[in-house]
């Protein structure tokens, strides 16, 4: 008997987020330091446990720990996770004891949801002597995104397993070349965030007013593209303020807060180079831009002086 072990991590968007649902370009980033591992081992052969069921199965997590068909709705896409990736291997009988680290908050825009579906699913197959192919292991963390927040455009499935940083359009991804070093800090309200209802708010001001909010989804798809152009060129100060105007655009789109437009504030009150909420919004994180680590470690301090829970400072480029 194995033992399955894989990890992912978390992402941040760096512009794009809801826009992309409606077919616009974006970029997002690995957050490599906060980090998930699930480990999987076999478990005694359950003679009643119906195929496809999550009878027999069991967690242990943070979230919730015990048989896995008694998990609360929060830990379905880990229920998915399991369940879809034995139905892949086609060992629906087999019964599994999953362990779940997570040091990606939930429900905060860092791509929770997609970076355990992603480390579950490789190592429920890892304990079956299986490497999932990329397109394989990108459909089955879709699979339990869907369970997740309803219509997830696929981005927070590429970013959870990104080395770097991923320019994201029509469902395909490409590398993004870095002309320089950027540093960047997530930092994180300590408030919930509701994906699945702000993309549903987004889709609702579309449908009611579609030609204004088509005109906001253009101008963010076009500040991701510009932004591109920025990570390529080099030019730190340019990106923060395709950052500032994106928060804007998210602003105009009803899917800022009290608290994430507090921490913005917060970060370029101490200087930031542009900040903005990250992810599906109305409470989870913002991404601020810094010039150096150790303005990094000033705009950290700052922000948890304004209330964050908890922040991560992430870089790109560091080879450049
Ligand atoms: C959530 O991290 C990002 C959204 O754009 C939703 C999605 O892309 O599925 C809000």
């Amino acid at each position: 008997r194995r033992t399955g072990r894989a990890s992912s991590h978390g992402k941040t968007i760096l512009i794009g987020e809801h826009a992309v649902v409606h077919g616009a370009p974006a970029l997002v980033l690995p957050v490599i330091d906060a980090e998930v591992v699930a480990t999987v081992t076999p478990l005694e052969d359950v003679a009643d446990a119906a195929p496809g069921s999550a009878a027999g199965h069991h967690l242990e997590s943070t979230v919730h720990t015990g048989p896995l068909d008694l998990a609360p709705a929060a830990v379905m896409p880990t229920v998915t996770a399991v369940t879809a990736t034995l139905r892949h291997l086609g060992v629906t009988d087999r019964p599994v004891h999953v362990r779940v680290d997570s040091q990606v908050p939930t429900a905060r825009g860092m791509g929770s949801s997609a970076a355990v579906a992603a480390a579950v699913t490789a190592a429920v197959a890892d304990v079956f002597g299986v490497v999932l192919d990329a397109e394989t292991h990108h459909e089955l963390i879709q699979e339990c995104e869907r369970v997740a927040h309803g219509s997830p455009s696929g981005l927070d499935a590429r970013g959870v397993v990104a080395d770097a940083p991923v320019w994201f359009e029509d469902g395909r991804i490409e590398p993004v070349a870095l002309g320089a070093r950027f540093v960047f800090v997530v930092a994180d309200t300590g408030v919930p965030g509701h994906t699945r209802e702000a993309v549903a708010s987004v889709r609702e001001r579309l449908d009611h007013d579609p030609e204004t909010v088509r005109a906001v989804i253009d101008r963010i798809g076009a500040l991701a593209r510009h932004a591109r152009g920025t990570l390529e060129g080099g030019d730190v100060q340019a990106l923060g303020a395709s950052m500032d105007a994106a928060h804007d655009l998210l602003t105009s789109l009803g899917v800022s807060s009290p608290d994430l437009d507090g921490l913005v504030a917060a970060a370029r009150g101490a200087g930031a180079l542009g900040a903005k909420l990250t992810g599906g919004g109305r409470g989870g994180c913002v991404l601020t831009l810094a010039e150096d680590d150790d303005h990094a470690d000033r705009i950290a301090a700052a922000l948890r002086g304004a209330g964050a829970a908890a922040t991560w400072t992430t870089s790109i480029g560091d080879r450049v």
